[in-house]
């Protein structure tokens, strides 16, 4: 697949960066409370570090450290002894490394052609990502159930993977989602996941559940984990990185975590061909902001600036003609345009004036294609938000009041 530069999601996010006010990437972009910055420039660890030769245990203290820190801020059960968490540099290579060991893990059971049921709208990399493998099909199932944009659509999803079976008996399949969706803000509940769950294990299907914004965003409790909805019957992989959660400028961590030691073994093989460990340096400051970012309720704080901010959007684009979709979980917020307006025009348009977003296009992946759509990053200071959709008003609402082509 050839991907044209100028239409890919990091290329509009390089545009929306370079405006005065970003509202592009899905990283939260926020003050970063004094706690978390104490604990991100805490170099204390540094006066055991030449006392250990080879440093092979200050390694294993900090990876145990990092083990637990991940495990309780994601809330995992404590009795999960048989579910790894290995770390990386970022949330695309943890999906990029969880894919390829899952493809693999397919490929040693003989199957030579893997089938990937995944969603239209998703963030691009889920396609950019499986567009790298030959030997593997990308089929979107639409997230529109009863037309409702976003609407994600479980029983479509289990009969497409029931379709490929019959389709073709000999390859493998592999299920990937989101939970909360990026961009629309949905999620997959707990009844639909168990449901997602149950299907993958009947068509031996590993489920491969990317939870980016499990803890960014607007929703108070915590969306269901692939690893509470699946059982013991699934292989299942999830997925979680630091950055939208805790945003340090581009300083993240990926994380993926495993079902059982067959996973583990696959993802930890792909992992290798990239890395062999992540710095100690890494694992000691995140375990850090982490049990802080938890002592202190951090994710609260974030869910509450994300939340006066999209009630900020609602508030000042009443009235123009331009739909607020809510989400219901994460940080990020979809706008729809009248019919007939465009959302690379209107994003230009922003652009222009100094504020960065994102075109909605980029994120449908079959013929189904909304090109009315902006997506919006709410995880920003709220004045900072506040300046930015002032601009918008005066952009977007006027031309639309007209019928001014955007
Ligand atoms: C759902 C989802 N997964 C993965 C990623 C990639 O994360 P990273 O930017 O850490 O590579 C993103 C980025 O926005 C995302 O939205």
């Amino acid at each position: 697949m050839r991907v044209d530069p100028a239409v890919t999601l990091t290329s509009q996010l390089k545009s929306a960066s370079l405006a005065h006010y970003d509202l592009g990437s899905g990283y939260a972009q926020i003050m970063v409370p004094d706690y978390i910055l104490d604990a991100y420039s805490d170099a204390g660890w540094l006066d055991t570090f030449n006392g250990q030769v080879g440093h092979s245990d200050l390694g294993h203290d900090a990876s145990q450290r990092l083990d637990e820190a991940v495990r309780s801020f994601l809330g995992m059960r404590g009795d999960s002894s048989d579910w790894k968490v290995f770390s990386t540099y970022s949330g695309s290579i943890a999906l990029d490394r969880a894919l390829t060991g899952m493809i693999n893990l397919l490929k040693s059971r003989g199957r030579k052609v893997v089938q990937v049921v995944t969603t239209s709208p998703c963030i691009d990399i889920m396609g950019l990502l499986l567009a790298e493998h030959s030997h593997v099909r990308a089929h979107y199932v639409r997230s529109n159930r009863g037309q409702a944009l976003g609407e994600l659509d479980a029983q479509a999803l289990v009969d497409r993977l029931a379709w490929l079976r019959q389709a073709f008996p000999d390859d493998g399949r592999l299920v990937l989602l989101a939970s909360p969706e990026n961009p629309t803000g949905f999620l997959w509940d707990s009844d639909a996941l168990h449901f997602v769950a149950r299907a993958c294990a009947e068509h031996d299907a590993p489920l491969l559940v990317d939870h980016s914004f499990l803890l960014a965003g607007v929703h108070q409790d915590i969306p269901a984990r692939v690893w509470d909805a699946a059982d013991d019957s699934n292989l299942w992989v999830g997925l979680w990185d630091t950055g939208k959660t805790i945003g340090l400028a581009g300083d993240k961590l990926g994380f993926i975590i495993t079902s059982n030691d067959e996973v583990s073994r696959y993802v930890e093989e792909a992992l290798a061909v990239t890395q062999f460990d992540i710095s100690v340096r890494q694992k000691m400051t995140f375990s850090r902001i982490l049990e802080v970012a938890r002592d202190r309720e951090y994710v609260d704080v974030l869910r509450r600036l994300c939340r006066e901010n999209l009630q900020t959007l609602e508030l000042a684009l009443m009235g123009t003609g331009i739909e607020v979709r809510s989400p219901l979980a994460g940080s990020l917020v979809v706008l729809t345009l009248p019919e007939g307006y465009r959302d690379e025009h209107a994003r230009l348009r922003l652009l222009d004036a100094d504020v960065g977003v994102v075109a909605g296009s980029v994120f449908f992946h079959d013929t189904w294609i909304m090109r009315n759509m902006l997506r919006l990053a709410l995880a920003r200071d709220v004045d900072y938000f506040g300046g930015a959709v002032e601009i918008m008003a005066q952009v977007l609402g006027p031309a639309l009041k007209r019928g001014t082509p955007l």
